[in-house]
């Protein structure tokens, strides 16, 4: 199905099932402990070994010498595979560093060994003997110390004349922002069991975000057809990005199986996430902002410098500024530092979240300079079309709602107005605004439905990774087949079933809805024939035409009927700007002698389409804002800049926000539609809700304490 601007009425604008809260299908399931994650799947492949990965304790170089005879010949061990033993893989485009084979070392704990056993412990008994020499060389580890000795790439846009609106400007800011690397800390690590005993054929249960890059990649890593790839990942314990890519689980399972002639289970052990996989780059942001004297913007110019190894793209946090706000001048510029710390790459609102925790602190700074409220100074720089390109307009922008209800449901009138002048005992209170703006793409996504006496089965590659993919599908088919919900089995996450969009880039909720839907037309369409009917409506069970009505049960005379279809998003998105909106108000509490810092009051008011279930929207929305208070708080990787990797890697010192952590949150969503990003209006909101939010608590601490700090995280000691 080709998908070009629906602004007609449809179906989804009467809905039954869809925008109405349900609560997870898989639910049950997940809370019994009946979902099998992939570390679990003691079902499928009989006798299956575990592996256990050994990871370089060098940054940088080469490994001269690897002798594994003692591991070899360890208890229970079956197979030990070295980096040395075989070529460098293949790297499929994905991945920054190669994963596995070869001398060289790219990146602290990058992986060198696999060994398999009967057991974990023997597997991890075994590593611990073998010995390693390393050849080491000197890397480039600290981002704070290279970005001012680095020339900036070229901007990524320049337009009208930045430096003349700041000569002319009545009111100017200039300063520089720091956020801090961060982990993706999902609750479950890395982990995939593979069977490739043959060499031939290679099935793959993992815990992956995207099945078919995935597959892509382990056929380019190891040389194979896709076709002798299956993929199976079902259930998926939070990704955050940190699993849209192959990583070295599936590949250290794979040669340990290869090599053993057994199935092979790897998960890496949590120490060996943080610098074996990915994390968020850490940014430092010169961001200058130009306004005339009544508050409106003039110009922007967002500099930024990340960290990356050689070859991959660092943390761009420099996009958002290109279209939040209207300013007839602007000039950003992102440059990615090639540096040797482990592997950066995507994490929840890749950029954007970053980007926002910069240019929302400006924003407030801006405000307060020209003496206005920081509500107010958003909403007179809102724009309606793209500043850059002003024939390109939002296809449905409502920032400026989101910042009027928030304000009135927050009680934003009856806050601090000076910094710290408001006290209970001895906490200081203090209230702060920020915004958020993450684009709303799509992707291409397919789905297979199945009708068998009445229910309806759907097959797609899609993947659940506590989204809620599983209920918003079917939310979706029983909405368009004119079933219940029970009467829908959801099934995904599997290479046999059609291509979809994946759950990534805010892109997967949108995107794998509107495959289904597509698929469900298809299915329409061959009832329709079947039975002779035009234009038949599809309610309660039945398929009716005039006065002819069949039910859906009874449709294909005890045949199953099948039918699929992808849809295909039409060019007509690149003249429009496709996003979500919110505004976030944060109330902060400050020790006024010890510097610690609670949140105590949270609201995020959230421009989005069509959501397609609140109560799975919701989630999304808090689960955002807990991430974002962790980045405002205290979740920040810390680089040894002698050594070269992050030394707080385990999740007792990578703190993350925790329930103690988070008070009082609501997310309030408008209740709009956008008919230009999918037949159903609906838009993603998995990655809206962490953007802005580090911002709003920076600014309530401000306000509360009167000390602008533009670092994160927002430790107490930055505060005395
Ligand atoms: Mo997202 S960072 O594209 O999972």
């Amino acid at each position: 199905m080709d998908f070009n601007q629906s602004t007609d009425d449809n179906l989804f604008d009467r809905a039954r099932i869809v925008g109405k809260p349900h609560a997870r299908i898989d639910g049950a399931l997940k809370v019994t402990g009946q979902a099998p994650y992939a570390y679990e799947r003691h079902d499928v492949a009989a006798h299956q070994l575990v592996g256990y990965p050994l990871c370089a304790t060098i940054a940088k170089g080469r490994i001269t010498h690897m002798d594994a005879t003692a591991a070899r010949a360890a208890p229970g061990v079956a197979a030990v595979v070295t980096t040395l033993d075989i070529e460098p893989l293949a790297q499929a485009k994905s991945n920054v560093a190669r994963l596995f084979g070869g001398d060289t070392v790219a990146h602290y704990h990058q992986a060198i060994a696999v060994v398999v056993a009967d057991t974990l412990e023997q597997a991890r008994s075994a590593a611990a003997l073998i010995e390693v020499r390393y050849q080491e060389e000197q890397g480039v580890f600290d981002l704070d110390a290279a970005w001012e000795q680095q020339t900036p790439d070229e901007p990524l846009s320049d337009v009208g004349d930045v430096d003349a609106a700041f000569k002319n400007a009545a009111v100017t800011l200039d300063e520089v922002y720091r956020t801090a690397s961060q982990s993706h800390a999902m609750m479950e690590p890395h982990a995939s069991i593979v069977d490739w005993s043959d060499g031939g054929k290679m099935t793959v249960w993992t815990s992956n975000q995207m099945i078919a890059w995935t597959r892509k990649a382990l056929a380019k890593t190891f040389a194979i057809d896709s076709d002798a790839i299956r993929l199976e990942s079902p259930y998926v314990g939070g990704g955050f990005g940190g699993k849209l890519w192959l990583r070295a689980d599936t590949v250290l399972a794979a040669l340990g199986s290869r090599a053993s002639g057994r199935p092979v289970k790897l998960a890496l052990p949590r120490p060996l996430v943080f610098n074996n996989a990915t994390h968020r780059s850490g940014t430092v942001q010169r961001l200058r902002i130009a306004a005339d004297a009544e508050g409106r913007i003039t110009a922007f110019d967002h500099s930024a410098f990340s960290h990356t190894l050689p070859g991959g793209s660092g943390e761009n946090p420099v996009n958002q500024t290109r279209a939040f706000y209207a300013g007839a001048s602007r000039r950003v510029a992102h440059t990615a530092i090639e540096m040797d710390l482990p592997e950066s790459a995507d994490m929840r609102a890749p950029g954007e979240a970053s980007g926002l925790a910069a240019l929302e602190i400006a924003m407030d700074e801006m405000a307060e300079k020209l003496g206005m409220d920081p509500v107010e100074f958003r909403i007179l720089n809102d724009t309606q079309v793209d500043p850059e390109d002003p024939t390109k307009p939002f296809s449905d922008r409502h920032y400026v709602e989101c910042l009027q209800k928030g304000a009135a449901d927050f009680g934003w009138e009856a806050r601090n107005r000076t910094p710290g002048s408001q006290r209970e005992g001895q906490w200081l209170i203090g209230h702060g605004v920020a915004g958020a703006y993450r684009g709303a793409p799509t992707m291409d996504s397919g789905a297979r439905v199945r009708l068998q006496a009445g229910r309806l089965v759907v097959e797609t590659d899609m993947t659940d990774i506590g989204t809620g993919s599983y209920t918003i599908i079917a939310q979706t088919a029983a909405e368009a087949m004119g079933l219940t919900l029970e009467d829908v089995e959801v099934r995904l996450g599997n290479s046999d079933y059609p291509v979809s969009s994946g759950s990534g880039g805010q892109f997967g909720a949108a995107s794998a809805t509107a495959g289904v839907y597509a698929a469900c037309l298809k299915l329409q369409e061959e009832i329709a024939q079947r039975l002779g009917m035009k234009s038949p409506r599809f309610e309660q069970g039945r398929v009716i035409a005039g006065t002819t009505e069949v039910a859906l049960a009874e449709v294909a005379d005890g045949e199953e009927l099948v039918a699929e279809d992808t849809i295909h998003f039409g060019d007509f998105k690149d003249t429009l700007q496709i996003g979500t909106f919110a505004a976030h108000f944060v109330e902060v509490a400050v020790h006024a002698h010890t510097g610690e810092i609670r949140v105590r009051r949270m609201l995020a008011v959230c421009d989005a389409g069509r959501i397609l279930n609140p109560v799975t929207a919701r989630s999304q929305g808090i689960g955002g804002m807990t991430m974002g208070v962790g980045s405002a708080l205290m979740e920040g990787l810390t680089p040894d800049v002698e050594r070269g990797f992050f030394v707080n890697h385990d999740l007792a010192s990578y703190e993350v926000a925790v329930h103690a952590d988070i008070p009082e949150q609501e997310v309030i969503f408008l209740d709009t539609t956008d008919a230009a990003s999918t037949p159903l209006k609906a838009k993603g909101v998995g990655e809206l809700g962490i953007c802005g939010v580090a911002a709003a608590v920076a600014n309530a601490i401000y306000n509360a304490t009167g000390i602008r700090v533009r670092d994160y995280p927002m430790t107490l000691d930055r505060l005395i």
